[in-house]
């Protein structure tokens, strides 16, 4: 038996912009320069450390109450961006592989350091395809902490090395590294470096070769 772990933000769905967007106008409102380049380093990981990072770029100091504002700020207007989708929104791709690995006898979990992580899968009506969801509620460790694969590996009674990741960002193949799962990264070779494979898309990806070469 074999698992598949999916992360959602920039893998199965394209929030990693809505991210973005919602962040940029919090750092804008406090002036802080914040860079497409920056937002890399928001990838993976939790609600709090993204906006530590961010506090960091601007050199501010904050306390726990101001952060708990902006944190709803930023979720407030990111829910905004995430009450307009539904299933077009699922990247090119996705919904046929994660078909393939189901009609494959494969068990499909999702492991994704979002609280919204539910809320999406629901609104892109794509929910009864995961035998398990593990997401930024079941975790206390973030990536790149394995926690939050272990315990997707965990809910659905498959072994570590009998896992594959897809992960868009450095920290959650890091993560998968560390959980001792195969990590396929999706998106930029060059940033995605420590993955065992990276595809730019699930376009690219052969799910039946894939299969064939983890086997
Ligand atoms: C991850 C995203 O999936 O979830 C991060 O890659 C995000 O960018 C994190 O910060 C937490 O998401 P949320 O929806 O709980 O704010
Ligand atoms: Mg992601």
């Amino acid at each position: 038996m074999k698992g598949f772990i999916f992360d959602l933000d920039g893998v199965i769905v394209d929030t990693a912009r809505y991210h973005f967007l919602a962040w940029k106008k919090l750092a804008e409102e406090l002036g802080v320069d914040f860079t497409v380049e920056d937002n890399e380093r928001l990838k993976g990981v939790s609600r709090a450390r993204s906006l530590e990072i961010i506090l960091e770029l601007g050199d501010i100091r904050a306390t726990e109450a101001e952060k708990q504002v902006w944190m709803r700020q930023k979720n407030d207007d990111y829910l905004e961006y995430v009450s307009r989708m539904d299933q077009k929104e699922v990247l090119p791709g996705v919904l046929s592989t994660l078909r393939f690995l189901k009609e494959n006898k494969g068990k499909i979990a999702l492991g994704s350091a979002s609280k919204n992580a539910r809320l999406i899968l629901e609104k892109t009506n794509i929910l009864p395809l995961f035998d398990a969801v593990v997401d930024g509620n079941d975790v206390s460790k973030a990536k790149p902490d394995p926690e939050v694969f272990a315990l997707a590996a965990q809910q659905i009674g498959v072994n570590a090395a009998d896992c594959v990741v897809f992960e868009d960002s450095v920290a959650g193949i890091q993560a998968a590294n560390a959980a001792g799962m195969a990590s396929i990264g999706i998106g930029d070779a060059g940033i995605l470096q420590e993955a065992d494979m990276v595809y730019p898309d699930f376009i690219h990806i052969d799910a039946e070769s894939l299969l064939k070469k983890i086997r």
